[in-house]
């Protein structure tokens, strides 16, 4: 592997690099420039295809794929550079799922989700008297779960072409190097700025003298070092050696929980996928301990026995339906999801035909079923993740979703390795009946112990055609809003004939039982917001709900593919 041909480098520890503007980073056979991009939302592609939170990112994906990388080689090499460019989102700190179709028709999902340090417990985020401490396990040393997300890009790696050395090349210069930020990006740092300065034990890289404005040159020269080391070392790059005693020192500098012992007995899981049929199509999704699999089956099976597409789009009856089967799918989550290892998840009956038809059975066409009415069902489970969707010449079909839990998780960039770790505790249930970030309650299912992972909302999906080959790669950030974002763009393609950018681009809407209200995207239609009020629904307006990446295969074999306008994301291919 070649290494980056850089002429030019002026840099101290004390000052901004400034760098020339002419540099490129060097992908096998390419080159990218890191100071001159342009986002391209939506295009239709031949061959391969990536849609991600990042041009530079994408841009990586489809030139490791034009060099003879598949689809997991450039899923490997864009999370690596998102954790890099994206860096409220993108991470080597956090965690994610990855939901996989080969070629040859093998399914992969690999779970590398956080989990609890050993010395976390049920009852660490209440004071003496038993009140939630919320600010603890959002912000901080204490929120930080182990982070998976290095062991899941070696979990990949099996499936991969190229060396590793070369697909972490990217973002090793990347980081050393610099790249300009954008716009967003610049306003999100600022806006972060204080939290930096309070949850971080020394000055970051995140946080510059003066303003950051777009066009600026980011430099992280610690997470290029830390980069290094995985280069050099693998997963013991990180969960062993140099990286692993910063990660413990800086958790000792505050109250922070994770041990080396925690790191080195951190692993990967492959875990079965979560798959069902949706009329002639079949649906595959994230298992628990993300919940965005049955989630995302419920609020399928639903829609199946309704004749959907006539009601009209985001008219208010297929409104009213969709919202009254979101109520009841996450008033199952709060009882009966959490990590299966730890709580027996019952997949099989939440995702039944019989218990889902049943869950609607007091549906009410003309009103709305107040939340206080609606229990889980009765059994015999800054809202910042990002989202990767590939698909390679081949076809084999990548979705990944992965986290550092809210808008640069914890805030605290560990000394001397220059990342920043998660705050993914909070995705526990810190008290039965608390609300966590995305004001979702939980119960026993989903209480903190120690090495259990925290139950998640990610929906990473693929649909397959009725002949069981590619149709839709698909996810989200989002928080609670991701299944249901899923869900809509889904139904939006499937049943409303939209294409991938359409699909995507409408407005969207969102219900989770508790709080009892539809929260709406600002640009939703007023006069179903005025009959859904009409028959009794408390209806907010909110921001921007999720931020899809959508590759659609069309009947003739190309890609077309979409990234979120809400958002820097875009797409690249060839
Ligand atoms: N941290 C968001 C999720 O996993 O759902």
């Amino acid at each position: 592997m070649k290494k980056s041909i850089l002429l030019i480098i002026v840099y101290t520890a004390f000052i901004q690099l400034s760098i020339a503007q002419s540099q490129k980073i060097v992908v096998p056979g390419g080159a990218v420039d890191p100071y001159h991009y342009t986002i391209e939302k939506s295009k239709v592609y031949t061959n391969a295809a990536v849609a991600c939170a990042h041009p530079l990112a994408s841009t990586i994906g489809a030139e490791i794929m034009k060099q003879g990388g598949n689809a997991f080689d450039a899923a490997i090499a864009v999370q690596l550079a998102l954790a890099v460019v994206y860096t409220n989102a993108g991470n080597i700190g956090g965690g994610g799922f990855l939901v996989a179709k080969q070629a040859n028709g093998k399914t992969i999902t690999i779970d590398y989700r956080e989990t609890a340090p050993k010395k976390a417990s049920r009852d660490m985020y209440l004071d003496e008297k038993g009140n939630a401490l919320t600010d603890l396990s959002l912000f901080g040393h204490k929120s930080c779960g182990v982070p998976g997300t290095v062991a899941g890009l070696f979990a990949t790696l099996p499936y991969a072409a190229l060396p590793f050395k070369t697909l972490i090349q990217p973002a090793i210069d990347l980081a050393e190097f610099g790249y300009s930020i954008t716009e967003g990006e610049a306003s999100s740092l600022n806006a972060t700025r204080k939290s930096f300065e309070e949850n971080s034990t020394a000055p970051t890289a995140l946080v510059k003298k003066g303003e950051w404005k777009a066009g600026d040159t980011l430099v992280q020269r610690e997470l290029a070092e830390t980069l290094k080391r995985i280069q050099d070392k693998g997963a013991k790059g990180f969960y062993e050696g140099k990286t692993a005693d910063l990660i413990v020192a800086e958790m000792k500098k505050q109250d922070g929980l994770i041990s080396k012992k925690d790191l080195k007995n951190y692993t990967a899981k492959i875990r079965s996928a979560l798959e069902f049929r949706y009329k002639d199509y079949t649906v595959i999704s994230m298992a628990p301990p993300s919940s965005g699999g049955i989630i995302l089956c419920q609020l399928m099976k639903i829609m199946e026995t309704k004749p959907v597409a006539s009601y009209g789009f985001q008219n208010v009856k297929s409104v009213q339906l969709m919202v009254e089967a979101e109520r009841r799918a996450f008033a199952d989550r709060s009882v009966y999801m959490g990590d299966p290892d730890f709580w027996k998840v019952p997949v099989k009956t939440l995702t039944s035909d019989t218990y889902i038809q049943n869950r609607m059975a007091d549906f009410d066409s003309t009103r709305a079923t107040p939340s206080t009415g609606i229990k889980a069902g009765n059994i015999n489970e800054s809202e910042e993740t990002t989202h990767i969707s590939i698909i390679d010449k081949e076809g084999n079909m990548v979705s990944i979703t992965t986290t550092l839990n809210n808008s640069y998780g914890s805030r605290t960039v560990v000394f001397g390795a220059g990342f920043l770790l998660n705050d993914e505790m909070d995705d526990f249930s810190i008290k039965p009946g608390v609300p966590n970030m995305y004001g979702a309650i939980g119960g026993e299912a989903n209480a903190i112990h120690p090495g259990k992972r925290m139950l998640s909302s990610m929906t990473p999906t693929l649909v397959l055609d009725k002949n069981m080959n590619p149709l839709i790669i698909a996810g989200t950030p989002g928080g609670t809003t991701i299944p249901t974002s899923v869900f809509q763009t889904l139904i939006n393609i499937l049943e409303f004939g939209m294409n991938a950018s359409e699909a995507i681009n409408k407005p969207k809407f969102h219900h989770q039982w508790l709080p009892d209200e539809v929260m709406v995207e600002k640009e939703f239609d007023q006069e179903t917001i005025k009959q859904l009020r009409a028959m009794g629904y408390t209806v907010t307006e909110r921001g921007q709900i999720g931020r899809m990446e959508v590759i659609r295969i069309l009947p003739d074999g190309r890609r077309e593919v979409a990234a979120d306008p809400r958002g820097d994301d875009a797409v690249n291919g060839f």
